[in-house]
């Protein structure tokens, strides 16, 4: 055998290993037991004298190269990184977008409003949505034979067949038990019963929430709706207070130019009380379908808090005035945005809420 031809022939071998099992079969090819190597020195023993210690060097050399040879390409083999599956992703391809969530519409509004009030003092509280017969109706001046208990009419609750005994959530000890029965609030303004019977005056609250009447549902009503109460109690509280806190709240909604008016009305737990329009914002003021040809928007109620109310929350009526008001979410939403159907708010239809 030709030793130089066996060293070319190990040299083109040994580049197209890529692998640990073509190694080894180089390895037994050349180095094992019947291998090349073995054979080439098998062969030494039958040479003339003067050759075989030249030949066994050769051999020798050879093996030595081939052992070299066999222990980089496996350091190569084994610190080759892991090669990436290339074929299985092409990294050009346009990724998969994940949706982004965001604020309901809703939301929005109600973050915007109470921002404001906040910005005037007001602090942000919140009632539950099922409330006592007592704070929605009684303790708000609407006793149980007035014809105003219509207005705000709602959902009563059946109560379980065993008594729940309420503990107070900072203390784990009973809490104050309220009697008569529950339903789901038709306004925020029990809230208002809640805080003062809670904390003294003064007092500046908005409180946010939902609430609940027995209405048919068509494009203006929905069963369930979202209001904003704000109230202050103080010494020397005015109306001009009142009116000067919802122009700006106005003003800072709707832009400056906006126009409003106070329209007396009925409510049992405020005295004076009125409703309080905006000019309507699609037509400023001329005449359009959205405000009915009058050019006026309703957006809330209002008034000076009732001595009543006061009385029924133990404070002094004589010390201390107040206003409070309470203005529709859906109503203002639907202005701001320019949207016709208040059902588009809860059917959590992608294509609409995708707009805001
Ligand atoms: N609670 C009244 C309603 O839902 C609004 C209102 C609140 C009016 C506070 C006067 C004072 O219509």
């Amino acid at each position: 055998m030709d030793i130089e031809a066996i060293k070319t022939q190990i040299d083109s071998e040994i580049q197209n290993i890529n692998s640990p099992e073509e190694l080894e079969d180089f390895r037994v090819r050349f180095l094992g037991r019947k291998g090349i190597i073995a054979q080439l020195t098998s062969t030494i023993p039958s040479l003339p004298q003067q050759e075989r210690a030249a030949v066994g060097q050769d051999v020798n050399a050879l093996k030595n190269k081939i052992l070299s040879l066999i222990n980089e390409k496996q350091k190569l083999i084994t610190a080759r990184p892991i090669q990436p599956a290339v074929t299985l992703c092409d990294i050009s391809m346009p990724g998969i977008v994940q949706d982004l969530g965001h604020l309901h519409p809703i939301t929005k509004v109600v973050d915007e409003i109470c921002t404001i009030f906040n910005r005037m003092g007001f602090s942000v509280v919140e009632g539950p949505e099922i409330e006592t017969e007592y704070n929605n109706f009684t303790g708000l001046n609407i006793p149980l034979e007035h014809p105003s208990r219509d207005v705000f009419d709602t959902f009563y609750l059946k109560l379980p067949r065993y008594p729940v005994i309420p503990l107070s959530r900072s203390t784990g000890k009973q809490a104050n038990r309220q009697t008569g029965k529950l339903l789901l609030r038709s306004h925020t303004s029990p809230v208002q019963i809640r805080v003062m019977k809670s904390r003294k005056a003064p007092l500046a609250v908005v409180v946010p929430g939902r609430v609940y009447r027995p209405d048919a549902v068509d494009a203006s009503h929905s069963f369930m709706f979202h209001q904003i109460e704000g109230f202050m109690v103080d010494k020397n509280i005015r109306f001009s207070d009142l009116k000067g806190v919802l122009e700006a709240l106005a003003k800072a909604v709707f832009g400056k130019d906006i126009k409003m008016r106070f329209r007396p009305h009925f409510f049992p737990f405020t005295e004076p009380s009125a409703e309080v329009d905006i000019s309507c914002i699609i037509c400023q003021g001329k005449g359009c379908s959205v405000c009915g040809k009058k050019g006026w928007l309703e957006i809330l109620g209002s008034g000076m808090i009732h001595p009543n109310v006061f009385k029924y929350v133990g404070y002094d009526a004589k010390k201390y005035t107040g206003f409070a008001f309470g203005l529709g979410i859906e109503r203002i939403a639907m202005l701001k945005y320019g949207i016709d159907d208040i059902r588009l708010f809860f059917e959590n239809d992608l294509r609409f809420l995708g707009q805001f």
